[in-house]
């Protein structure tokens, strides 16, 4: 960890023209803002794309890289760090084309198959046996993605049986001699992902009536209504409305782009606006949550079914050579990823689940490795600021900040979220999305605070393997004067303190 004077004297150098701080007034009252906050709402996502799982995670029980049956050490001792409260597998677009068959038994005998939207082949060295025992060794609840886009519901009900039977029947049999005795608890299986496109291109009516028949068969896990990825209301209206009866959750995924699909945007090397629209598209997603609650609320005002955010995060272009959906880390993204929580903490009454994409290797990372090598991102640490705020009940808190333009984009300068954290600790979260000035944030609390401050000199500032400490968490602390308590934020930064 680095001290906070050696984190300020970076960012400080960084930002020397900085005239005054941003000065902003934040009010926390002690009511109730919403239901706990889920813990599975700090959960992950792992699909068989470029270096996600074979390279990123598994390495083989052979490999010389330290591993337990396979999972590589490093990353799992991580991952535990920060806790992994639930992991869905094994897609994304992959799980539509996955057969639960293909990964297990005999490793040396299952079939290699084409990684049809990621590349490469896939050796189903990886199956269900496999991810169970990761799932275990990080002690993570499991969030099985079916395949409703080109298997049968019979295929879905027989993978969901062969994990969680506890009697003589065929399927258990089955499971016991490929090595688990034990049936595994299946908590969350998803009924198809993006049945909108890679998942089967199918009209909303068309996979609403798939989704009833699927998901017949499919208890008692909780199933998941594949809903939104593209914008598109009607779409979750359709399920809400035909499917209501049938699901649990239904699910959007969001990501955050700089520029567009065609052209994502750099992952670093970008400019202020580039910062600038990144976090803006990473705010936009609670306008998305209002109005699918919105529609939520309309057929389920009860508010049973829940909204699993199941894929979430930045997605840049990949560099030339690297492999599928690799892209670098930076601080942006740790304030992507705080602002998303703050967001996400807002809407406790509805989002129950969050998936960030993708867990190692993919996406907005939490590490990344290289052979032997691995290195913790900045939304890693994000991850670990946050920690507090796992099962801690939302309070209000009102902030009055001015906002700031770069370009046409417009951003507020400070978001925030408190929290009572399960040990009775106030929790604040508070994030400077202003790349060049400090801010000033009055309160009316009397307490004296402590946590830790994530921020670097340069906006694209990410670890390296050569440099793994070039964005880590430095303590902070602050005590209550005259005016109360006054939090000094470093410009772009991500503050999370407890009293
Ligand atoms: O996370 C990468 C891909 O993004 C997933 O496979 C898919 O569901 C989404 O389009």
């Amino acid at each position: 960890m680095k001290t906070l004077a050696a984190v300020l004297v970076l960012a400080a150098a960084a930002t020397a023209a900085v005239a005054q701080p941003i000065e902003a007034r934040l009010t926390v009252t002690q009511d109730d803002a919403g239901p706990r906050i889920e813990p599975t709402v700090y959960g992950h996502f792992v699909e068989h794309a470029g270096t996600g799982v074979y390279g990123g995670l598994w390495v083989g029980p052979e490999s010389k890289i330290p591993n337990t049956r396979g999972w590589r050490n490093d990353v799992v001792q991580a991952l535990k760090r920060v806790g992994v409260p639930v992991m869905r597998w094994p897609g994304g677009c992959f799980a539509d084309d996955y057969d639960w068959r293909d990964g297990i038994g005999d490793p040396a005998k299952r079939p290699v198959r084409r990684n049809r939207w990621w590349g490469g082949v896939e050796s189903n060295r990886v199956g269900t046996h496999e991810f169970m025992d990761f799932a275990e060794q990080l002690d993570s609840e499991v969030y099985i993605s079916g395949n409703m886009g080109s298997m049968p519901p019979r295929a879905a009900a027989q993978w969901l049986d062969y994990m969680t039977a506890d009697d003589n029947t065929a399927l258990a049999e089955e499971r016991r001699r490929n090595g688990r005795d034990k049936p595994w608890q299946v908590k969350y299986f998803g009924v198809g992902n993006e049945s909108f496109g890679c998942g089967g291109n199918m009209r909303s009516e068309f996979q609403a009536d798939m989704h009833n028949q699927y998901a017949t068969f499919l208890w008692p896990s909780k199933r998941v209504a594949s809903g939104d990825g593209e914008g598109d209301d009607n779409r979750v209206e359709v399920l809400m409305q035909r499917s209501v009866k049938h699901m649990d959750a239904i699910t959007l995924h969001y990501y955050s782009i700089p520029d567009n699909w065609t052209k994502h945007g750099e992952a670093i090397g970008f400019d202020a606006g580039a910062w600038a629209r990144t976090l803006k598209a990473a705010l936009g997603i609670d306008q998305r949550i209002n109005t699918l609650s919105a529609i939520m609320d309309k057929h389920d005002p009860a508010k049973r079914v829940a909204m699993y955010i199941d894929e979430w995060g930045t997605w840049y272009d990949t560099p030339k050579g690297a492999s599928s959906l690799w892209q670098q880390n930076s601080l942006r993204d740790a304030l992507v990823a705080a602002v998303s929580f703050n967001v996400f903490h807002a809407h406790t009454d509805r989002v129950k689940m969050a998936n960030i994409a993708q867990m190692v290797n993919v996406l907005q990372a939490m590490a990344l490795t290289d052979g032997p090598r691995m290195v913790l991102t900045p939304t890693y640490y994000a991850f670990d600021l946050y920690r507090p705020f796992k099962g801690a009940t939302p309070l209000k808190a009102a902030l009055q900040a001015p906002a700031f333009s770069t370009g046409d984009v417009e951003l507020p300068t400070v978001h925030v979220s408190a929290a009572r954290a399960a040990d009775g600790k106030l929790v604040l979260a508070l994030v400077n999305l202003d790349p060049n000035r400090p801010a000033r944030v009055s309160t009316n609390l009397t307490s004296a605070v402590r946590g830790q401050v994530l921020t670097a000199a340069a906006m694209d500032a990410h670890n390296t393997f050569q440099q793994p400490q070039a964005v880590v968490p430095a303590p902070f602390s602050a005590k209550p004067g005259p005016q109360g308590l006054v939090l000094e934020l470093p410009p772009k930064s991500v503050v999370v303190v407890a009293m």
